[in-house]
């Protein structure tokens, strides 16, 4: 059972105030809980981590191990903890250790590291970093049935071409397509309407075919 989203700290958006926020060109507006500068990628809303947590919580029964790789400073896993019954486990390598600060929640593993030691059921992966793609790593790791990329797809600075092309023993799917998706390229193009804010970055689920 997923809980209220009024009930999330550290406060994320609602969808309103971000659009507003990027028609404004109010750029940094919705920086992280570190306090204001431009390390962020996917702006998270309280509707957005609502929808995810519903996607998780249909799915996963509290005692399947989910994983969160690259976190960054974690905010996607701070959130979605907060109101899953579930507890997701954030790690990266710290490897971008001058643009970031890690909390202590988020654990140095490489993604390497982290699907072979904790052995996921699931596996969450925000902005993988540009021209990287990690997520063979995903697919020969036996425990995994579903990785879940959110950022820019296709033709975006999310990995490369290959983590959007279709792999076999996979299942793509474009999920929560009914809420928006935010995201920093989203100041740095020049958009006129909320409609074509929503859609440039997308949640791309992969599952393993039985
Ligand atoms: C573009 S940032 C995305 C951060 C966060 N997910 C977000 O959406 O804001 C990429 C992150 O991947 C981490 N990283 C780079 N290579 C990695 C690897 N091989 N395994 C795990 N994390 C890695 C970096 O330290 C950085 O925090």
């Amino acid at each position: 059972m997923v809980k209220n989203i009024d009930l999330i700290k550290n406060e994320p958006p609602f969808e309103k105030d971000v659009r507003k926020s990027i028609l404004d060109r109010e750029f940094w507006k919705f920086d992280n809980y570190n306090g204001p500068k431009e390390n962020f990628y996917q702006i998270w809303t309280k509707e957005y981590i609502s929808a995810l947590a519903n996607y998780i919580s249909a799915r996963y029964d509290k005692s399947d191990i989910i994983l969160e790789v690259c976190a960054g400073e974690g905010l996607l896993t701070l959130y979605l903890n907060q109101i899953l019954p579930h507890r997701i486990i954030a790690t990266d390598s710290h490897k971008w250790i001058k643009k970031f600060t890690f909390p202590p929640f988020v654990k140095k593993y490489s993604t390497e590291e982290a699907v072979t030691h904790f052995s996921p059921k699931l596996v969450l992966v925000s902005w993988l970093p540009l021209n990287l793609d990690l997520t063979p790593l995903f697919r020969s790791c036996g425990s995994v049935h579903e990785y879940i990329v959110i950022g820019e797809a296709k033709g975006g600075c999310t990995g490369n071409e290959q983590v959007f092309e279709s792999h076999e023993g996979f299942y793509q799917e474009d999920i929560l397509k009914e809420i928006g998706h935010y995201c920093k390229s989203d100041y740095i193009l020049q958009y006129s309407s909320f409609e074509d804010i929503r859609w440039h970055s997308k949640t791309t689920a992969f599952r393993r075919i039985k």
